[in-house]
């Protein structure tokens, strides 16, 4: 597969081959070269508050338990029994002093250690060496602002390195407010026969789609009015290393579209602070029509306060978990018109959500077509606009109609699958991966 994947995507011409949404050989070397190797997303602080708090989630397609230590730290290890790999848990969430596996009782303690076995006597002196045989930990876990991630690969950068300035575009959610962040109301799941990347690249940069695909559900929460009309002058695209984030900066689309009046009047009232605290170019973009990613697999709204991670589920299905995302210090009044708006809006049968699977899942299943799928597609909007803006982070283009933020993150996905080892990536993530130059896309200059 190295250095093949050329034929599949051309960014200077701007265009995608469709196998990469369908292709099995592909997906196995995704989850090789791209979820094995990157940090991923696995739980928010508010999730594991307290010692023996545990989740379970996934890292690509392997199993994992996050559990809060008596210290304070967060252990992230696989959920596999080493006797013959059953799941060790099978609750979502929950407190826990051990995790017993059903088939032949070996026990392990909240940090992975095993602690014992059902009828030990039954292995004689030598046969076993219990501190050898714990459930097996992630290479590295790391926080930032209240996100846990986790990653497999030992030669991995810091997760500091991994978000670089993207970091600047996360504290528009993160960190708008003294106190940071929670997630509430539990975790909703939701199974798509999609891709996964379809998800991903719609809210990295596709604010195309919304006053089209959503223009009803714009009408339903906004008084019967559209979509709030894109000024291409004054919103963008911004790219770091593959994350991507999509804005406007009039400060209000997102939060319109949220349907709750009192959410805007709280707002309005912290908005000073907000400036205070991020900056006045920031508290314009807050509360603004936007949607990102984090590379490789988590997205977010900060207006509409949805936070998700899509898990891949194979190369034509994903699972789909998301969360409320809210201020700490917000009011409970004010998060429950939050909780309301997200569930009216991004939940299950949110006005918006129900329009987007139906897309993916077409998407995905017409991409599979023995003749459809030799044919290209077209990702070449707003290819001439890039631009240098004196404030802004990453490799950023006008209008926020535009292709360029999904052009990069598939960019990073095809230097990740070509390259032999993380130390290989191209010169442009040199700040992160103190790499080599082995290729390079002309029209996307380096970072
Ligand atoms: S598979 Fe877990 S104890 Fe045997
Ligand atoms: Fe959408």
């Amino acid at each position: 597969m190295n250095n093949e994947l050329d034929k599949f995507i051309n960014l200077e011409e701007g265009w995608i081959d469709r196998r990469i949404f369908s292709d099995e050989e592909i997906f196995r070397q995704e989850l090789e070269q791209v979820f094995a190797r990157s940090w991923l997303f696995v739980a928010h602080d508010s999730q594991i508050p307290n010692p023996g708090d545990f989740l379970t989630t996934y890292m690509g397609m392997d199993g994992v338990i996050v559990t809060r230590q008596k210290d304070g730290s967060v252990k992230v290890f696989l959920n596999s029994c080493p006797h013959r790999g059953n799941r060790v848990c099978f609750a979502d969430a929950g407190n826990a002093r051990r995790f017993a596996c059903n088939y032949h009782g070996w026990s392990f303690d909240i940090a992975g250690s095993l602690q014992g076995m059902h009828e030990e006597y039954c292995y004689d002196p030598g046969d076993i060496d219990k501190s050898k045989w714990g459930l097996k930990h992630v290479a590295k876990v790391g926080n930032y602002k209240g996100l846990n991630f986790a990653t497999f690969d030992p030669d991995a950068p810091s997760l500091e390195e991994w978000l670089g300035d993207f970091r600047w575009y996360l504290d528009l959610i993160l960190d708008n407010e003294e106190g940071g962040t929670e997630f509430i109301g539990g975790c909703i799941k939701s199974e798509i026969s999609a891709n996964w990347k379809f998800g991903v690249e719609n809210f990295i940069g596709d604010a195309y789609h919304a006053g089209y695909t959503h223009d009803s559900g714009a009408r339903a929460m906004n008084d019967g009015n559209p979509f709030p009309p894109i000024d291409m002058e004054s919103s963008y695209h911004a790219s770091v290393n593959g994350h991507g984030y999509e804005f406007g900066t009039e400060g209000v689309g997102d939060l319109i579209l949220l349907g709750r009046p009192k959410v805007i009047e709280y707002y309005d009232k912290i908005r000073p602070k907000i400036a205070e605290r991020l900056g006045e170019l920031r508290s314009k973009i807050f509360g603004s029509v936007a949607s990102a990613s984090i590379f490789p697999n988590v997205s977010f709204l900060p207006g509409i306060s949805t936070f998700r991670q899509w898990h891949p589920k194979g190369p034509w299905n994903f699972e789909l978990k998301t969360w409320v995302i809210v201020n700490k210090a917000m009011p409970d009044d004010i998060k429950e018109e939050i909780t309301k708006g997200v569930m009216q809006t991004f939940g299950p049968g949110g006005a918006f959500e129900m329009d987007d699977g139906e897309n993916w899942e077409n998407c995905t299943t017409v991409n599979r077509g023995v003749v459809t799928r030799k044919e290209k597609l077209h990702y070449r909007c707003g290819i001439d606009r890039r631009i240098d803006h004196p404030q802004l982070p990453g490799v950023v283009y006008r209008g926020q109609y535009n292709d360029a933020n999904q052009r990069l993150f598939y960019q990073r996905w095809a230097d990740m699958m070509n390259a032999p080892a993380l130390s290989d990536m191209p010169e442009r993530y040199k700040s992160v991966f103190g790499g080599r130059e082995t290729r390079d896309y002309p029209g996307i200059n380096a970072l």
